[in-house]
């Protein structure tokens, strides 16, 4: 595995890859690698020739009271892991090679960035549409690879590569959870035992929507009030949102009608946490 961290020098890698008709896999991650982070990078290996991850905690995509002085970071580690998940390259820039001075480009995906956790992070997703179209440029893959877990962030690229014509297959992967169900996250490290313990009832919440899904309860505010419940039973927790929306655009729906996607971002002490699953109309 080679580890480059200068952009031209990765583009040069990328152009000599594409010269040789080599398919290109991109896994775009902030480091801190665990099972969800390295679930993505074998399916990148098993559909590309070449499998690049990039490793950058990107500043723009951080509100200014938010966590990226304290974003937990382990280059030793995860560049073992990498290499252990047979990654080809790992593209590892500093934020003054991504944002040198005078930087003042901006990707802006208008709708879809705006609800649920665009509404409590204001230019997140403006941070990393940028990021994301940036690392594209560099990488030039043939093939993006995202995770489910962050569900409205893999609808945004999609939204970004259609509307910018990027010749680029976007793929989303399912969620990787803990043997009790709570979704990986490198965030996870931030909770102490009783709050991990807590965090739990995200996952018990969904498991409520889609236990009422099998009963054919398929409305919204009923779902959203089981949801609720679980949720304020347990301590250390206070919901940011909970929403049911169209699984494409984004918008909220009155009801699973086919299909609808739960998402939900809790703050259990000081961290917050979001997970999100399909609902299925039986
Ligand atoms: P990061 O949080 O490191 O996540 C990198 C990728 O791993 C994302 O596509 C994310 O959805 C996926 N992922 C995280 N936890 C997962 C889990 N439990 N199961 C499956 N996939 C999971 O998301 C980012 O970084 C950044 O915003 C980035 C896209 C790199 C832009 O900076």
């Amino acid at each position: 595995m080679i580890v480059i961290a200068d952009p031209a020098e990765m583009q040069e890698m990328a152009r000599g890859w594409r010269a040789q008709g080599c398919k290109i896999a991109l896994v775009p991650t902030m480091g801190y690698f665990h099972k969800g982070h390295l679930s993505l990078m074998e399916y990148g290996r098993k559909v590309g020739d070449k499998l690049a991850v990039s490793l950058f905690v990107n500043p723009t995509q951080f509100g200014p009271a938010e966590d990226l002085d304290r974003y937990p970071r382990d280059l030793k580690r995860d560049t073992a892991l990498a290499r252990e998940a047979g990654v080809d390259v790992l593209f590892t820039p500093a934020a003054e090679q991504m944002y040198p001075a005078g930087y003042q480009t901006f990707v802006t995906v208008e709708e879809v960035s705006q609800g649920l956790c665009g509404a409590s992070r204001p230019g997140h997703f403006r941070g990393v549409a940028t990021v994301v179209l940036k690392l594209f440029n560099i990488v030039m893959p043939h093939v993006a690879v995202f995770g489910e877990k962050d569900y409205q962030q893999l609808v945004v690229v999609k939204r970004m590569v259609a509307d910018l014509n990027l010749p680029i297959e976007v793929v989303g992967r399912p969620i990787v959870r803990e043997e009790d169900g709570l979704a990986m996250s490198s965030r996870n490290t931030y909770l102490n035992p009783e709050e991990r313990r807590a965090a739990l009832c995200l996952y018990r919440a969904l498991q409520e929507a889609q236990g009422l899904m099998s009963a054919r309860k398929s409305h919204r505010d009923e779902i959203l009030a089981a949801v609720r419940r679980v949720i304020s039973q347990t301590p250390h927790t206070r919901i940011d949102y909970l929403a049911l929306v169209d699984p494409e655009t984004l918008k909220e729906v009155d009801a699973v009608r086919g299909s609808a996607r739960l998402a939900l971002a809790v703050w259990v002490g000081h961290t917050r946490l979001i997970d999100n699953c399909l609902l299925v109309e039986l």
